[in-house]
C-alpha cells in the first residue's frame, strides 16, 4: 500500500488518529523508531524543511523519509513563504515516501515569524490563500495528501474563522490546530474550543494539538473538541508508552503505567538511538538534557523531587554521572504516570526559540 493510502486508510477508522508532533532537533529518524518500540503513533512527521530560494532538502530529515521502516506513514513539513520555493519542495519531495505534505502556520519562533514564514503568515491572510492555491496545485488530489499545522491566530484569535473559510476553499485533507495563538507560544491554556470549531465547520479531518499529556487528558480533547485525532509532542518524549496508553484507555480497558525502572531503561534507550556514531560523549550529554527538560517535568513524587532531578542532571557533563543522577531517581518499582507537575511549557519555550 501507498503511504497516502495507507494514511487515508487510518483516517477512514472510527479509532482516533494518533500522531507524531513534528519537533525540531527531536524527531529524527531515530526518535521515531524509538517511539515504534513503544507501540508509536499512527502517523510521524517530520521536523520541518525550511525552504528558500536555493533550498536543497536538508538531508538529515530527508533520511528519516528514505530510512522511515517503523511501518506507518509520514509527512514531510514544510516552512517558508515563498511560492515558487514552496512549490518546487512540494514537488521534488512527492518523488519521496511521503503520505503528505504538510505546511508549517504556527512556528511562534520570532527569528521564523519574523519573516513572516510559519506563525508570522497569520498576519496575512491573503497570502496564505495564494500559497494554499499554489501548493494545492502542485500536489495535485490523486496522490500524496496535502495538510496544514496551524495556530488559532497570531495574537488575535478572531481571525481563526477567515482562515478556515480558505482552508476550506483550498479543500485540505488534513488540519491540525494547535489551540494557542503565536503570541501565546506555549504558556497558556490550550484553547480546545477553537479546534472545536474547526472540527465542526470543515469538510476534513482535523487532529488537534496541545497538552495531551496523559490517557485522561487524551479522551477528554476528544470529547471536547469532536476531533478526528490528536496529534503529540511533548507528552511522548516524557512518555513513549503514551499512544499505546491512549488506544487502551479508549477501548475501556486498565492503562499499564511504567514502573520507574521502565523509564530508566527508556532513557537508556534513548541515549543509545539518539547517539550519532562517533559523537563526543560530552554533547550527547547536552543533547541528552534536551530530552531530559521534557522528561523530568514528570518524574520524582512531586513537584519539587522534579525540579531537583533537572537542576542535578543540568549540571552533568559526563555518561556516568548523568546516568548516576537518573538512577537515583529512577531505580525504582513504582508505577509513574510521567504527567507534569508543573507546566513545562516555559522548557519548550526556551527549546523552541533556540530551534527557531
Ligand atoms: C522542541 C520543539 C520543537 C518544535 N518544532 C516544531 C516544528 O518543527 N514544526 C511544528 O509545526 N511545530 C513544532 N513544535 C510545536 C509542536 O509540534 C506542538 O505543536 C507543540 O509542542 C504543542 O503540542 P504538545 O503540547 O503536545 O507538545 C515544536 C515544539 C517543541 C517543544
Amino acid at each position: 500500500m501507498t503511504q497516502p493510502s495507507q494514511l487515508a486508510a487510518l483516517l477512514a477508522r472510527p479509532e482516533p488518529l494518533l500522531a507524531l508532533a513534528p519537533m525540531q532537533d527531536v524527531t529524527d529518524l531515530p526518535f521515531w523508531r524509538l517511539l515504534a518500540r513503544y507501540g508509536g503513533p499512527d502517523v510521524y512527521w517530520t521536523e520541518y524543511f525550511r525552504v528558500h530560494a536555493t533550498w536543497r532538502p536538508e538531508k538529515w530529515i530527508l533520511e528519516s523519509l528514505t530510512g522511515n521502516n517503523t511501518g506507518r506513514p509520514a509527512i514531510a513539513q514544510l516552512i517558508g513563504n515563498d511560492i515558487p520555493s514552496l512549490v518546487r519542495a512540494a514537488k521534488e519531495l512527492q518523488h519521496h515516501p511521503v503520505a503528505a505534505i504538510d505546511l508549517n502556520l504556527g512556528c511562534p519562533a520570532p527569528v521564523v515569524y519574523r519573516k513572516c514564514a510559519g506563525g508570522g503568515l497569520l498576519r496575512e491572510p491573503k497570502r496564505v490563500d495564494a500559497i494554499l492555491g499554489a501548493m494545492r496545485e502542485a500536489i495535485g488530489d490523486g496522490g500524496v495528501k496535502f495538510t496544514v499545522k496551524t495556530r488559532i491566530g497570531f495574537d488575535d484569535p478572531r481571525v481563526f474563522d477567515e482562515f478556515l473559510g480558505i482552508f476550506a476553499r483550498h479543500s485540505l485533507d488534513l488540519l491540525t490546530v494547535h489551540g494557542r495563538t503565536v503570541a501565546e507560544m506555549y504558556r497558556t491554556e490550550v484553547h480546545y474550543d477553537y479546534i472545536a470549531r474547526a472540527a465542526a465547520a470543515l469538510p476534513f479531518p482535523v487532529l488537534a494539538n496541545g497538552n495531551v499529556h496523559s490517557p485522561g487528558r487524551a479522551a477528554e480533547v476528544l470529547d471536547i473538541t469532536r476531533a478526528k485525532g490528536l496529534m503529540i509532542g511533548r507528552g511522548c518524549i516524557r512518555n513513549p508508552w503514551i499512544f499505546g496508553q491512549i488506544r487502551a484507555h479508549l477501548r475501556g480497558e486498565a492503562v499499564l503505567l511504567p514502573r520507574g525502572r521502565e523509564v530508566l531503561e527508556y532513557v537508556e534507550a534513548l541515549y543509545a538511538a539518539t547517539e550519532p556514531t562517533a559523537a563526543k560523549e560530552r554533547l550527547q550529554v547536552e543533547k541528552m538534557k534536551k530530552y531530559m527538560n521534557f522528561v523530568g517535568a514528570g518524574v520524582g513524587r512531586d513537584l519539587a523531587s522534579s525540579k531537583e532531578f533537572l537542576h542535578h542532571v543540568r549540571r552533568a557533563t559526563e555518561r556516568a554521572e548523568f546516568f548516576r543522577i537518573c538512577r537515583d531517581f529512577l531505580d525504582h518499582e513504582e508505577p509513574m504516570p510521567l504527567v507534569p507537575f508543573a507546566p513545562d511549557e516555559a522548557v519548550a519555550t526556551a527549546v523552541a526559540d533556540a530551534h527557531g
